[in-house]
């Protein structure tokens, strides 16, 4: 495997020196892109995207064709996990995730299985390795799942959810059901992260959308309680470098302390918190990743360069800093005001860095 020739993410990560601070952004491949709109229209739908190889690695590539971005981010969805344990995903337009069989009460839950990754997303592992090959070490690939909490919301809920009514009944009545899930649903997104990495993924990310809709004791009990089995049993070398990994919680505010001690390398932090604040909460203990607000990129050139500078003052001088947005890009956004995003941080991250 040719060495990486950009390895700042990687090296960012583990609160190593840099030059800059390395940039990629949530979502990087989306919709907001028209060459995304028509590989996604080539292949049908979102799921017949995800499930080819080939597409997937070139609509991953797309922004990298596009921007100075420090990493490739896997294409693919958290929802694939469930839909491996025989939930049925499918995407209804405009309508997001659904399961053609969610789950019901504890019985379906009790019946659930650990699938084999290897059988059941093949293809992720397959578009992994085709990613790796194409990137040829220009830069790191990071890998994914979603957190045991979040993708449990979709199973129980069958889709979005804006107020988890079924699954905090669940805590609430029944927890032991909903651990059990959780479990399950853990020990499989660890065999499943454990082999994207096995198949050339660098770093990994955790994505927790939904942990901060639980009150702190809750989130501790059952999603950082989840996240800290995946951490405990992630393999983190691979080529005789640490692969690093990153933990989001959107909206995690001072739970961003106790999310330290899963021994992760880096936090995602989003833009309700100052980067500022946030590095106190972890006292340097971990990278921190974000925290621009995916708004700002509908404003202009010049405020989105000043969304830069202060994001990057923020989180101050010294190594440890990701440049991200706080949550993924919108469909809505101009192509060209992300070039000046990335561009921004090209030019003004320096300065926070060496001499
Ligand atoms: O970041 C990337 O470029 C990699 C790909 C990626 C996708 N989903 C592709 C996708 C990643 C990392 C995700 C994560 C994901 N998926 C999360 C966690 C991060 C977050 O945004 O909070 C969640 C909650 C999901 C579940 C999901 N997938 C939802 C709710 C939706 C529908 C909403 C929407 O944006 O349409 C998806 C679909 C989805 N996943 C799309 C993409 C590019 C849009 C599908 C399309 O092309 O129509």
């Amino acid at each position: 495997m040719a060495a990486l020739r950009n390895d700042l993410l990687l090296r960012a990560l583990l609160c190593e020196p840099v030059e800059r601070t390395p940039i990629w952004i949530m979502r990087q491949a989306g919709r907001y892109l028209p060459e995304y709109r028509e590989v996604r229209a080539q292949a049908g739908d979102f799921m017949s995207l995800c499930r080819n190889p080939e597409l997937a690695c070139e609509v991953t590539m797309q922004p990298l064709r596009r921007y100075r971005l420090d990493a490739a981010i896997l294409f693919s969805d958290i929802l694939t996990v469930p839909d491996a344990m025989g939930l049925g995903l499918y995407f209804e337009t405009g309508e997001g995730p659904k399961f053609e069989r969610p789950l019901g009460r504890a019985g379906d839950i009790r019946k659930l299985r650990r699938p084999d990754v290897e059988t059941e997303l093949g293809y992720v592992f397959e578009a992994v390795r085709t990613i790796r090959r194409e990137l040829d070490g220009a830069v790191p690939l990071i890998g994914f799942a979603g957190s045991p909490w979040t993708v449990a919301t979709y199973m129980v809920e069958g889709g979005s959810s804006r107020e988890f009514k079924t699954i905090k009944g669940m805590a609430a009545a029944d927890p032991d059901v909903l651990s059990l899930l959780l479990d399950t649903v853990a020990a499989t997104t660890l065999d499943y992260l454990n082999a994207q990495v096995a198949a050339g993924a660098q770093a990994l990310m955790i994505f927790d959308t939904w942990g901060a809709a639980l009150e702190p004791k809750d989130y501790r009990r059952f999603s950082l309680a989840s996240m800290q089995k995946i951490v405990d049993g992630l393999v983190r070398e691979a080529d005789g470098r640490r692969v690093p990994v990153i933990l989001f919680t959107k909206g995690a505010g001072p739970l961003l302390a106790d999310m330290v001690s899963t021994g992760c390398d880096a936090l995602g932090v989003d833009w309700t918190t100052d980067l500022e604040v946030a590095r106190r909460y972890v006292n340097d203990r971990v990278a921190l990743q974000g925290n621009l607000d995916p708004a700002t990129l509908r404003e202009s050139p010049e405020v989105i360069r000043q969304g830069v500078a202060d994001v990057l003052k923020s989180y101050g001088t010294g190594p440890g800093h990701v440049f991200n947005l706080g949550h993924g890009i919108t469909p809505d956004i101009d192509p060209d005001r992300v070039s000046v995003l990335v561009e921004a941080v090209h030019e003004l991250s320096p300065k926070y860095h060496g001499s």
